[in-house]
């Protein structure tokens, strides 16, 4: 089941951290975002988040399964409902940003229909503390993807 979180609930930081290693910047778009969480008997084992960024576009802030529960199918299950969610809200587009490093989740957005549309240069190593490293190659650049929603 997949369902919105109440405002009186707290986010669902540990499965938030497994997408996003800053805890500040998910408090900063957590509270102007409405976020929502899917749970198999009582546990939380994903989550997905979606801002407004511009008058018809929303981004898909955050998307996280629980290690144990990854690769199942459970990502594509909370990608649609986002999709379905952002259409009946209006949007016409949504965007999603991954690391220029992050191989699977590049491979995970492409499989679910959204397209490469730009590189923001060196994102993350304006916005992140620490440096970020993955599958052997350092985290540096955003790349930006969209889906229509039309
Ligand atoms: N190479 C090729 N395809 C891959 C892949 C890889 N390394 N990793 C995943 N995929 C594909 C799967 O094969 C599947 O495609 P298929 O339906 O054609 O078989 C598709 O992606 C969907 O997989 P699914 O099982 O729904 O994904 P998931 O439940 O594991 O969720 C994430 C995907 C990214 C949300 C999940 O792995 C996760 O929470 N990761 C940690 C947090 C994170 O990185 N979030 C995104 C930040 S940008």
């Amino acid at each position: 089941m997949i369902r919105k979180l109440q405002p009186d609930e707290a986010p669902p930081m540990d499965l938030l951290l497994l997408a996003d290693p800053s805890r500040k910047i998910i408090e900063a778009y957590v509270t102007r975002a409405e976020c929502f969480v899917m749970e198999n008997q009582n546990q939380l084992i994903g989550a997905y988040v979606l801002l407004p960024t511009r008058p018809e576009t929303v981004e898909l802030v955050n998307i996280a399964v629980q290690e144990n529960f990854q690769n199942k199918g459970i990502g594509k299950q909370l990608i649609r409902h986002a999709l379905e969610r952002a259409k009946e809200q209006g949007f016409q587009t949504i965007e999603v940003g991954t690391g220029n490093s992050s191989m699977s989740q590049l491979a995970f957005y492409q499989k679910c229909g959204f397209r490469i549309t730009g590189v923001d240069k060196d994102f993350f190593i304006e916005h992140y503390e620490e440096e970020l490293m993955e599958n052997g190659i350092p985290c540096r650049d955003m790349i930006r993807l969209s889906k229509s929603l039309r």
